[in-house]
């Protein structure tokens, strides 16, 4: 590297360049190169992540630009994403403890989640609970399956604070973080974590939700992915065949987990279309994402039940 930059705002430049000359892959902390470059630049430095924009004017001593060097060769050429270099993700406004045993959290429930409460708070009622005498039964379970780093098993929490959790992982690897995380939210006798293959291991018990952001990358499209991608878990991406390895089983499975007026909601990505071609007969309902992916869906109960799948 030529002579260092002498402030953070110099690194900045500097990083974002870089960034975009060695076409490094966004998406899975910012979905920009000034963004994450801040971040990493902010947190290398010990400064607060809403700090003042006068803080760029700051000065680095060397010792800081050793640091700072490190982090962004490791990032621009090792490619490690950075919220596996700082350990920690963001989800909803929560913090996540994160390292290379789960995918990093950027779930479109974060955005849908109310949207599908209040959905099914209507749904759940049943038509004699309308009435204001009769007490509304409410959302009493939810379950997040393939929770990774439990960070949607901690927001089913904070959305249902009166219902039951339960969170469902198979690698053991990821269901530790999960437990970390659980237990840093003080949520650890709340959500019950189950190390289960969807739910083959988990006690029959009927849910209102059972929500799910599961692995739906076809195999083979498992070797295109970015570097950054293929240091997450490939458990955690990899779907099998069409993608649907997973989903497949979960909606077999659903039909006798679910309440008779619960919803299953899936994030399914790219895999919409193989969804759409695979099952038409459940008519999923896309929700629409602020960004136009719409790759969440809801499916209600009744449909799975009449569906030969
Ligand atoms: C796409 S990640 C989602 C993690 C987390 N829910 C999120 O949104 O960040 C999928 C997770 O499913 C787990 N998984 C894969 N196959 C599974 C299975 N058959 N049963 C349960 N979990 C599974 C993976 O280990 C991974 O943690």
């Amino acid at each position: 590297m030529p002579a260092r930059p002498q402030t953070i705002a110099g690194w900045l430049d500097w990083a974002v360049r870089a960034y975009a000359r060695k076409k490094v892959s966004l998406g899975q902390v910012a979905d920009n190169a000034h963004d994450e470059a801040l971040y990493l630049l902010l947190r290398t430095l010990e400064l607060p992540l809403e700090s003042p924009r006068s803080v760029l004017r700051r000065k680095v001593t060397s010792e800081q630009a050793a640091r700072v060097a490190e982090i962004f060769r490791r990032r621009l050429d090792e490619r490690v994403p950075a919220a596996y270099l700082t350990r920690e993700a963001f989800l909803g406004g929560h913090k996540f403890y994160v390292d290379e045993r789960v995918i990093i959290p950027r779930s479109y429930f974060v955005e849908l989640l109310p949207e599908i409460a209040e959905l099914l708070e209507d749904t759940v009622r049943s038509p004699g609970c309308a009435s204001r005498s009769a007490p509304a039964r409410g959302v009493k379970r939810v379950v997040d399956v393939c929770t990774g780093s439990g960070c949607l098993a901690v927001l089913l929490a904070h959305q249902f604070p009166t219902a039951k959790v339960d969170a469902i992982e198979l690698s053991p690897a990821a269901a530790a973080v999960a437990r970390f995380n659980l237990a840093q939210h003080g949520l650890g006798d709340r959500v019950t974590l189950h190390r289960s293959d969807v739910f083959d291991a988990v006690k029959p018990a009927r849910y209102d939700l059972i929500l799910s952001n599961p692995p739906y990358v076809p195999t083979r499209e498992m070797r295109d992915l970015p570097d950054e991608f293929r240091r997450e878990p490939a458990m955690a991406l990899d779907g099998g065949r069409d993608g649907l390895d997973i989903v497949r089983k979960l909606l077999r499975q659903a039909r006798e987990r679910l309440q008779p007026r619960g919803i299953v909601a899936l994030e399914v990505g790219q895999a919409r279309p193989a969804l759409e071609k695979s099952f038409p007969e459940l008519e999923p309902h896309w929700l629409h994402t602020q960004d136009g992916e719409d790759c969440v869906c809801l499916i209600p109960a009744a449909r799975l039940k009449s569906w030969n799948g």
